[in-house]
């Protein structure tokens, strides 16, 4: 899919150079090669502007480059850039202590900060075997955690994201996630949680002993597979079993954190505690940030030294998640999450267009499941045409995925929507 075929534009030239220096392994959705951005806009380096309806995939939940950000960024970056582990620094402390602050639902949430999501669930994974003493761990079909190797094993999301990786890592069983509404082969939510604890039961008294199970690691809401809200009743069943069996019950919240379900995280929107939260993405509004949140009780017993990380809590990246913490709360992004979301979906549904199977969400994430991947695929091009940038995910690739910055406008969304709408052929 190229934006501009003109052999003669500086997107086909740098095009060209990308194909010979990079390594092809890297997935992207678009040919376009972005220059510079704001708020919900990016330009590319032939001045085209998009709306950007995919956050760089949930990450720029303040915008891009939000000037509280920003000044954030500058500041940081005149005083200091990196300690490692050699020395504290200030702004560590700070975004623990932000951070820590949108958990209230653990007792003295501590957080560990590193890079990237799959490293925070590498992280959570030997957090969990080194406190409980036990191997296994349990995670979701369909779920996605990351590419390094061990968050690989837990990633069911799409076949291709195991394959010819073997041997994986030991010790880790899938169940099923909980898949509710249209594509679900249960006809009520009921019936899908009742299937999806049963099946997870069977596997307890069979194949995954709950006395060698150290965590069960599931996203709250199912991102690349999908996006799927699973029934509330679910997630507090898994808590029930956790507690039942002395498992960690960790949410990934990598995708679904910092504001896109209406508070800062899924766990208090659906008012499910886990024992363990997971971030990235959104928490520094681009700048590479992830982590780990547990309750103090938790994190006291994984020895001193036993993880860390020498760019993980970077100084400048903390700056920008006190930052974005601050705007997220001074604009209630968590309330235009909910209005966004709303506002999305009634459109949507009341398009009526053939094409499309379902539109589901919780806040702005919202998921829009088309008949087909080519459907989807088209519909995507036809955006991109008219400069809206939309996203898609889900094991077959027909799902839309819509996850706008949370500090759009209504204009820019119904722009947004006007274009996507005309594209489903509403
Ligand atoms: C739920 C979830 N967990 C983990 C990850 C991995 O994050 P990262 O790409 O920062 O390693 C992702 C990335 O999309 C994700 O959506």
């Amino acid at each position: 899919m190229t934006a501009i075929d003109d052999a003669a534009t500086a997107t086909s030239d740098w095009l060209r150079r990308y194909d010979a220096a990079v390594a092809p392994v890297l997935p992207s959705y678009f040919d376009v090669i972005a220059d510079r951005a704001l708020g919900s806009w990016v330009w590319d380096v032939d001045g085209r502007r998009y709306l950007d309806l995919g956050s760089g995939i949930a990450v720029t939940n303040t915008g891009h480059r939000h000037p509280h950000v920003v000044t954030a960024i500058h500041d940081q970056v005149d005083r200091l850039l990196h300690t490692s582990v050699v020395l504290k620094h200030q702004p560590y402390i700070r975004a623990a202590e932000a951070i820590a602050g949108l958990a209230p639902f653990l007792d003295q949430p501590q957080v560990f900060l590193c890079n990237s999501g799959a490293e925070a669930v590498d992280g959570a994974i030997k957090l969990a075997r080194r406190t409980t003493g036990k191997p296994g761990i349990m995670a979701f079909r369909r779920g996605f955690h990351g590419r390094t190797l061990a968050a690989t094993t837990l990633t069911t999301a799409k076949a291709s994201y195991q394959e010819g990786y073997a041997p994986l890592l030991p010790g880790v069983h899938i169940a099923p996630y909980c898949i509710t509404g249209a594509t679900s082969p249960h006809p009520t939510d009921a019936a899908a949680v009742d299937a999806a604890l049963g099946d997870l039961d069977r596997m307890l008294a069979t194949e995954a002993a709950p006395e060698t199970l150290a965590a069960m690691i599931v996203e709250p809401v199912l991102g690349e597979g999908g996006y799927i809200v699973p029934p509330v009743a679910w997630l507090r069943g898994l808590r029930q079993r956790c507690d039942e069996h002395g498992i960690l019950l960790v949410f990934d919240e990598v995708q679904c954190g910092f504001g896109r379900t209406g508070r800062p995280f899924a766990a208090e929107a659906f008012g499910v505690a886990p024992d363990v939260v997971l971030f990235a993405k959104g928490v520094a509004s681009g700048l590479p940030l992830a982590g780990i949140i547990a309750g103090a009780d938790l994190m006291a017993q994984w020895p001193n030294g036993s993880h860390g990380s020498t760019f993980g809590g970077n100084p400048v990246s903390c700056a920008a998640a006190v930052a974005t913490i601050e705007v997220l709360a001074a604009e209630d992004c968590y309330t235009r999450a909910l209005e966004i979301g709303a506002r999305t979906m009634a459109r949507l549904r009341a398009l009526g267009a053939e094409a499309v199977v379902e539109v589901r969400g919780i806040g702005a994430m919202i998921g829009v499941e088309l008949r087909d991947k080519a459907t989807a695929e088209a519909v995507q091009a036809r955006c991109l045409a008219d400069g809206v940038l939309v996203l898609t995910c889900g094991p077959d690739g027909n799902v839309l995925r819509l996850i706008p910055p949370l500090t759009i406008t209504d204009a820019e969304l119904d722009h947004g929507l006007d274009i996507l709408c005309a594209a489903l052929g509403g």
